[in-house]
């Protein structure tokens, strides 16, 4: 594989960029090499500097669910550019994607536009505090909501591959007043919202955790979190950045018809373009400037050309769609997983709908804890590495999601499943299990 170009300007990046990148995650620390310098994108597929393609799994952290470069994506960001670029005024496709969203997802009855899933969870926060007058923010281990401070405690994603649990300068106070609980532990949980009920304003949660690799929360632990928080005058905030429009066009919280005060959205609704969106009931809402005492802005908010090309893309994700990516999905995770039991391997997907993660465990994973004890860097980064020279990318950490978008096809997918089996029989001296297994059944 040609690598002179993308080498020439990874050395030319670190001279003036942070370790080569703009946000940590994208270096590959965690796997080692080079990272891709990638030059274009077209379906499934993305090209590096040097013309090497790769299916890509990561799809820019799930946000391109049609693939990359979609016809009516493109188009609808090309006919709203000749227009202009923005204006920082009001222009009709905030107002029409408002009203689509706000149609999907009945939870949320008043929406206000940000550009990036970080702004939108700190600023749900900043409105949940506003509203409830109270101070302290429940989030659960492993979640990650973005790089604010007060969510940077015991945080998912590309934290969790860092040595410290949190960042460093984050006040105290920060600290202080964030609360980080075992994701799907219902006794703990009800024990901390009974015993601060009367400081804590919100509580936001990953519906379905996709920062400690994926990791569906229980239902019966999302619909006490839902009881007690209303019981507590607590606002139950969903991050369905990476949910929202996933797998239906509710978002989670209409699949488990458990419906939030406040929704946080990012990724797929800006069709690919930088993006972050919350939302909620009216009367928590207004109390958001203009309306409110709650003071939030952007210069660049609810961008026309965003707004337009996350239209196209929403609009795209009929009920048909979704079942057949679902499906897919399903049945790529469900023959990965037979070829592990039949080999008796120890590791399994864990997936949820289009979104799954590879654990090298046999058993399930429900919490940060234990997706740390399925997680092996060593191996992850072996397979990272056997996939990349298989001209496959997937996300360049243990612990993420890798995503399956409505363009990757059946070639696509059994091409992924044969290079995990692959590796896994290469590696078998790392499996005892896979290896006695194999010379009972003579294969070695
Ligand atoms: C669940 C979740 N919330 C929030 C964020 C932060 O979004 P952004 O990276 O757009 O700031 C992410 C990013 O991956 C995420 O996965």
């Amino acid at each position: 594989m040609k690598k002179i170009n993308s080498e020439k300007l990874f050395k030319e990046a670190q001279q003036v960029m942070v370790g080569g990148v703009n946000s940590p995650v994208r270096s590959f620390k965690a796997v080692g090499g080079n990272p891709l310098i990638i030059d274009y994108g077209r379906g499934s597929k993305i090209y590096d500097v040097d013309g090497n393609a790769y299916t890509d799994y990561c799809l820019a952290w799930g946000a391109a669910i049609l693939g990359h470069a979609h016809r009516n994506v493109v188009l609808a960001a090309r006919k709203r550019v000749n227009k202009g670029i923005g204006f920082g005024a009001t222009t009709k496709p905030e107002i029409e994607i408002a009203q689509y969203i706000t149609k999907c997802i009945p939870s949320i009855e008043l929406i206000r536009f940000v550009n990036s899933g970080t702004e939108a969870t700190m600023s749900a926060v900043r409105l949940a505090r506003g509203f409830t007058r109270k101070n302290i923010v429940v989030k659960f281990d492993g979640c990650y909501h973005g790089h604010f401070d007060d969510f940077l405690i015991k945080a998912g994603s590309g934290v969790a591959t860092l040595s410290q649990s949190s960042s460093l300068g984050i006040p105290q106070s920060h600290i202080d007043t964030t609360v980080s609980l075992p994701y799907n532990n219902t006794s703990v949980l009800a024990e901390t919202l009974e015993r601060f009920k009367k400081d804590i304003a919100c509580v936001i949660i990953e519906p379905v955790a996709g920062n400690m690799g994926v990791i569906p929360a229980q239902k019966e632990f999302l619909k006490t979190l839902r009881d007690l928080t209303r019981k507590y005058g607590i606002l139950l905030i969903f991050d369905e950045i990476i949910t929202g429009f996933r797998s239906f066009p509710g978002g989670l919280q209409s699949e488990v018809d458990i419906y939030p005060d406040l929704t946080c959205l990012g990724k797929i609704i800006g069709g690919g373009f930088p993006v972050g969106a919350y939302g909620g009931r009216k009367d928590i809402m207004e109390c958001l400037a203009p309306l409110g005492g709650v003071y939030q802005a952007g210069t660049f908010s609810g961008n026309p050309i965003v707004m337009r090309a996350g239209l196209a893309t929403l609009k795209f994700l009929t009920k048909s769609f979704y079942e057949n990516l679902n499906q897919k999905s399903e049945q790529f995770v469900v023959a990965l997983n037979n070829f592990f039991t039949e080999n008796k391997i120890s590791a399994h997907i864990l997936s949820y709908k289009s979104m799954f993660s590879l654990r090298f465990s046999k058993e399930s994973v429900y919490n940060y804890s234990q997706a740390q004890a399925a997680s092996n860097a060593d191996l992850y980064k072996s397979l990272f590495r056997h996939l990349l020279a298989q001209e496959i990318y997937w996300p360049p950490a243990d612990l993420e999601t890798s995503f399956i978008s409505g363009v990757h096809t059946k070639m696509d997918l059994d091409g992924l499943k044969r290079a995990i089996q692959d590796f896994f029989i290469q590696n078998r001296n790392s499996f005892q299990h896979l290896r006695k297994e194999l010379i009972h059944e003579k294969i070695i």
